[in-house]
């Protein structure tokens, strides 16, 4: 099983992921994750992006396409994984299509801007994990702490209002033509794969029902 979960910065993607990673016992390949551990870690990659990510724009294709690429090569992506967060341009689309893989599903998780500006501006992560909280939507159960480990949550530097509003412009500009480009373009799309749109308004359990309803259906 071989999944995209495409959407706007804060749709909920990575809250979804865990739990289709879960249902069908698959990895979720984040370059959100991998970019925030690169930056941890002070690899030359993270140093590299570190200032790119916290101002909300978007890495160079090439890192991303080498780090995905070394990514889905590893043996636990073998039977499967969940994109979060990649593709997120047309080059980036082309690159995986290049590469001869198949696609079961691409989702699309949509919400309303001014919804996400209220998500992000309450979210909490758990960096080494990427497990995401947010303080009324889905609270952790000691506050400010992971649920499974009980360490610190932080705040993301990008998740700040302005830096948030200019998130969305980036993904309507460059990350939304791939709706149209995976649903409407035949050879852009892969052979048997299936495109799902989900509002991903309502609670957490409403867009998760929603999500696998559609995935088993
Ligand atoms: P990345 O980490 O991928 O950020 P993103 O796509 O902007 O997505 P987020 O992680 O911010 O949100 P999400 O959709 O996962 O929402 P979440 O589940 O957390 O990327 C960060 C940066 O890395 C980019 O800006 C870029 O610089 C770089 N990068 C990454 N990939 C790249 C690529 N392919 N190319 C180039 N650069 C790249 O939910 C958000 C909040 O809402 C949480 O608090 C959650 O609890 C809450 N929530 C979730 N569902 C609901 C609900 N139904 N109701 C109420 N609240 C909810």
């Amino acid at each position: 099983m071989n999944i995209i979960l495409l959407g706007p910065p804060g749709a909920g993607k990575g809250t979804q992921a865990a739990h289709i990673c879960e249902k069908f016992n698959i990895p979720q390949v984040s370059t959100g994750d991998m970019l925030r551990a690169a930056v941890n870690t002070g690899t030359s990659i993270g140093k590299e992006a570190k200032k790119t990510i916290d101002a909300g724009n978007l890495v160079s294709d090439e890192i991303i396409i080498a780090l995905v690429k070394e990514r889905i090569e590893s043996p636990d992506c073998k039977n499967g994984y969940l994109l979060d967060g990649f593709p997120r341009t047309i080059t980036q689309a082309n690159a995986l299509k290049q590469q001869g893989i198949t696609i079961d599903y691409i989702v699309e998780v949509k919400v309303p801007d001014d919804d996400i500006v209220v998500r992000m501006s309450g979210r909490r992560v758990h960096l080494p994990s990427g497990r995401t909280y947010h303080i009324t939507f889905n609270p952790p159960i000691e506050k400010g702490k992971d649920n499974l480990t009980g360490e610190n949550l932080i705040q993301r530097v990008d998740d700040d209002e302005n830096i948030v509003r200019g998130r969305l412009k980036i993904y309507h500009k460059q990350t939304e033509p791939l709706v149209k480009y995976y649903r409407d373009d035949a050879k852009a799309a892969f052979s048997d794969s299936k495109f799902i749109a989900i509002s991903g308004v309502g609670s957490l359990d409403e867009v998760k029902d929603r999500i696998t309803s559609a995935l088993i259906s």
